[in-house]
């Protein structure tokens, strides 16, 4: 199959792929999604396929009008409300309990809530407008692998295999939206940090949101609350290792990394670059130092990127744990475990 390149003059014939049960990606201000209609059975199943997806791991529904989730959800409480009115169209996944027999299994992991997101894109929003239907969108990388933020990184994993991509150049943010639990009406909780911050939640709440620690989201037991966060995640070939921003730390381990004789690639600020370039084999730079919305908009493409420089470790800045950096380092965590 030829994967086409779509664009905003040619939405409406990636409108009719998706209506054929084919599958598009398409960008959203966080990631690429590979876009499927969330009605159609066969077309979900083709998504996990494809991505190599366990069929435990529910998906995202993105939406272009609040009704099309007020209509098939169990109820839409006030706090819903007022996170969408702030939030939407914007990078905040709520997840809600939706009526019985809405969505195909394969869309909601076997469980009684979906996840809602209406991405702030005009390529995306065009797209649901042209189906005039919901469509699942789970990041566009293979399993497991770095989460794409251009066309090239989706080409990479599914060149081919999809019916075609909408190009909307590199995405915004750079990593995925904040996902919260609004299912529990005794307790709200995100279950993946992203853009919008547990601050900035709390205060349109007035309350305090719990934050799922990795154990509660990841638990590998029956019913994990955030099933995506228990596999192994945005991770390159390579090993990768985490290095807070402090120079003699990176002197000391690439010190002893090229004296075992490997090849080192580092993802850090330009600054680090520029001190250790002529001492590695591969560079990427995250930006200046300490601007924790570029390090994200620019760990996945410069992990995928330096996954290809013949490296044989990634040495990767780490940030503070907090605000987009909770985000930040979440994703990083993930791409260092082995397993
Ligand atoms: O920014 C994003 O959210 C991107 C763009 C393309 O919109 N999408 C994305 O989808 O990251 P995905 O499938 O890669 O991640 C969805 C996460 C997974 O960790 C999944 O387990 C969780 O959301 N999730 C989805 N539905 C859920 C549900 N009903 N209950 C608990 N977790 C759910
Ligand atoms: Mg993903």
């Amino acid at each position: 199959m030829e994967t086409k390149i779509y664009t905003i003059e040619t939405i409406e014939e990636a409108g009719q792929a998706l209506k054929n049960g084919q599958i598009v990606a398409f960008p959203t201000e966080t990631v690429y999604g590979l876009g499927a209609i969330a009605s159609n059975d066969q077309a979900v199943a083709s998504v996990y396929q494809v991505k190599g997806r366990p069929s435990d791991n529910p998906l995202i529904v993105h939406v272009s009008t609040i009704e099309q989730v007020i209509k098939v959800v169990e109820s839409f409480p006030l706090a819903a409300k007022k996170l969408t009115n702030v939030f939407w169209p914007g990078p905040l996944t709520i997840i809600l309990p939706v009526r019985e027999g809405v969505f195909a299994p394969s869309v909601t992991g076997g469980r009684k809530t979906v996840a809602f997101r209406m991405p702030a894109h005009s390529l995306a929003l065009a797209l649901i407008s042209a189906c005039q239907e919901p469509i699942v969108g789970p990041s566009a990388n293979k399993s497991g692998r770095p989460s794409p933020t251009k066309v090239s990184h989706v080409m990479d994993d599914f060149d081919g295999q999809i019916a075609g991509i909408c190009d909307g150049g590199m995405t915004q943010i750079g990593l995925e939206s904040t996902v919260l639990d609004l299912s529990d009406p005794e307790q709200f909780s995100i279950l993946r940090p992203g853009f919008v911050s547990r601050e900035a939640i709390e205060e349109v709440l007035g309350l305090n949101i719990h934050v799922a620690s990795e154990k509660e989201s990841a638990a590998k037991d029956e019913a994990p609350r955030a099933p995506g966060m228990k596999y192994r995640h945005y991770a390159p070939e390579t090993p990768v290792m985490a290095l807070s921003p402090n120079g003699d730390a990176w002197q000391a381990h690439i010190k002893s990394l090229n004296k075992q004789g490997n090849k080192i690639a580092i993802l850090a600020n330009q600054t680090l670059v520029d001190h250790f370039a002529s001492q590695v084999h591969a560079t990427y730079s995250l930006g200046q130092e300490g601007d924790i919305q570029s390090m994200a908009h620019h760990l996945f493409d410069g992990l995928r990127q330096l996954d290809k420089s013949g490296a044989q470790v990634i040495l990767v800045e780490s940030s503070e744990d907090s605000q987009l950096g909770l985000a930040y380092m979440n994703r990083l965590k993930k791409a260092v475990k082995a397993d």
